[in-house]
């Protein structure tokens, strides 16, 4: 098959296209490279240059390239941004993805999988959290990512299109250091960020009902991440009709704080962490139930927080060489 991958020259994107072709799929990026990266996309991958607002251009690319099936990860996803800029992120996430559907459908195309987040629950009650949790996002983030899903079922019915929505929990690490993620959003590199100049990695509040008193999350490889884009395209491919919705995540909860233990022991920059205030919004728990995508899917995820956190290391003194040289001082500022 040929999958059109939008979002392909994106952190997550490039570990999905190098996940399908190594799997033998054939491989087409759509990107418009606003935040993606050229050099991210493999030399014999064809790299079109382009919005999903543009109609023209995905039908002719879906037709040029006979795609059968579509992977779609272009997206804004930029929490607090999302909250200053509601309309953008509706018209980029939603309005993009209704273009790419109209176009998808128009093209014949047969499967199509969606990059959706957990950020659809919101702040989930439960301890583990399944597929039938409802679904309260609490940023304009979160609500493209669930209208998305409410788009993507519906044109999937309407057309006999096989859909897989994949909501990803708390995505970390790298395949090799020059496809490490490249943003300072998410708690691994900034904390990476901090240790580079010396200062101590901040916790965004300690007085949560957890275990230790900070957040608990699911952290996910990219590259088991992008094993389940293989495996949902293969079981798409397989069984036409289809129509999926899969947590994808560990299932085990790591705090904080213990994120932070692991990356003193894997880069040696063990800095006490500062508390300072909650972040608004940040629920205290939210952990994946795995179970379904291992029952849909077959699939798993194989590597842990220390993978995780090694492979983002190695990108990030890739960027950063001078990070290496920091110091190790163990003073709190
Ligand atoms: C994890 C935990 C922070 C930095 C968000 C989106 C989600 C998805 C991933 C999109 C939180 C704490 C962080 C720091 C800290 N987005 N933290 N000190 O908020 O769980 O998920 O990003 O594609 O939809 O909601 O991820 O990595 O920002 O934070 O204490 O310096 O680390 O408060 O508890 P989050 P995160």
């Amino acid at each position: 098959m040929t999958w059109l991958i939008t979002g392909g020259a994106g952190y997550i994107g490039a570990h999905v296209v190098r996940a399908l072709t190594a799997a033998g799929e054939r491989a087409v990026v759509y990107d418009d490279l606003s935040t993606g990266l050229a050099q991210r996309v493999p030399a014999d991958v064809p790299l079109v240059t382009g919005s999903t607002l543009d109609a023209d251009l995905l039908g002719r690319t879906l037709t040029a390239h006979a795609v059968t099936g579509v992977v779609h990860l272009a997206a804004k996803k930029q929490v607090g941004e999302s909250v200053e800029r509601p309309l953008r992120y509706y018209r980029e996430n939603v309005e993009g993805l209704r273009v790419l559907l109209d176009a998808v459908t128009a093209a014949g195309v047969r499967s199509f999988v969606f990059s959706s987040s957990a950020a659809v629950y919101g702040t989930p009650d439960v301890d583990l959290v399944t597929e039938e949790t409802p679904c309260a996002p609490l940023s304009p983030y979160g609500e493209t990512k669930l209208a998305g899903e409410w788009l993507v079922r519906a044109a999937g019915r309407a057309a006999g299109l096989s859909t897989a929505c994949l909501r990803y929990f708390n995505v970390a690490g790298a395949a090799a250091p020059e496809l490490a993620d490249v943003g300072v959003s998410n708690l691994v590199p900034m904390v990476f960020e901090r240790l580079t100049r010396d200062a101590p990695p901040r916790i965004f509040g300690a007085d949560y009902p957890t275990p230790d008193g900070t957040c608990v999350r699911d952290y996910i490889h990219v590259v088991d991440l992008a094993e389940a884009h293989v495996a949902a395209a293969r079981a798409l491919a397989a069984a036409p009709g289809r129509d999926l919705t899969l947590n994808i995540g560990r299932g085990e909860g790591v705090s904080v704080r213990e994120m932070i233990d692991h990356v003193g022991a894997v880069t040696g920059h063990r800095r006490p962490a500062a508390i300072t205030a909650r972040r608004p919004g940040d629920p205290a728990r939210v952990v994946a139930s795995a179970d379904r995508a291992a029952a849909e899917l077959g699939w798993k995820a194989r590597h842990d927080v220390h993978d995780m956190i090694t492979s983002a290391w190695a990108g990030w003194l890739r960027l950063h060489p001078e990070a290496a040289a920091v110091r190790e001082r163990g003073v709190t500022a």
